[in-house]
């Protein structure tokens, strides 16, 4: 286990090359395996962040336009991002729920230290701020992240097929019923 000096803190705009880059590594570790490797190695940081800078507004600085979103990074001792969860109200506005955690990406060696509870606890700050109730979370079954979204207190509640390149996935719904009680 590497010894890290974490810092938690609201992204900034300038942070977009660094979320984009902790998204893909994360992504090419956790799903190898799970989804094709084209449809992963499409998903270059340079589409990922074309994709943020076109679609998220929530960074601080610019956060008029969605109030109510955030990316929270964790940042090493050399300011380096190794993590970051984004959430706020729910995307989908017809699902029962008031807020979601969106993504959730940590480093491979950055992973079981502790900076996903930081960055949970971060992000539910926030939820508070903004009176939501329930929350959700969206993890594919078949990822042992499951785990994590139990151990912070989730309940496997709901569940939804996820279709991606053809292909159907399972996806659990982890939910919390009352936040504004944690
Ligand atoms: C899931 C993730 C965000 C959790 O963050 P983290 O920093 O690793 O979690 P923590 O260190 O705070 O762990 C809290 C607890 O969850 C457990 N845990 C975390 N990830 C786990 C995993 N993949 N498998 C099993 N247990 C896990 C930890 O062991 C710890 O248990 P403990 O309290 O008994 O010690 C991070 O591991 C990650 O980025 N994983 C890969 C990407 C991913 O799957 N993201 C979720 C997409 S929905």
């Amino acid at each position: 286990m590497t010894e890290n000096k974490i810092i938690i803190r609201q992204a900034k705009r300038s942070d977009v090359e660094g979320i984009a880059y902790v998204q893909y590594h994360s992504w090419l570790t956790t799903y190898t395996g799970i989804f094709p490797d084209d449809y992963i190695r499409s998903r270059t940081p340079e589409s990922r962040i074309e994709h943020l800078k076109k679609n998220w507004k929530g960074f601080e600085g610019d956060s008029a336009d969605y109030p109510n979103r955030k990316i929270i990074v964790a940042e090493n001792e050399n300011s380096k991002i190794v993590g970051f969860v984004a959430g706020g109200e729910v995307f989908h506005k017809e699902q029962s729920y008031d807020c979601e955690m969106y993504a959730f990406y940590i480093l491979q060696e950055y992973q079981k230290q502790g900076i996903g509870t930081q960055l949970y606890q971060e992000m539910l700050k926030f939820l508070k701020t903004c009176n939501y109730r329930t929350m959700v979370i969206w993890v594919l079954k078949e990822n042992p992240a499951c785990i994590f979204y139990e151990k912070i207190g989730g309940l496997a509640k709901d569940s939804m097929i996820d279709q991606r390149e053809g292909k159907e996935y399972q996806v659990v719904g982890y939910v919390w019923d009352d936040i504004r009680q944690i």
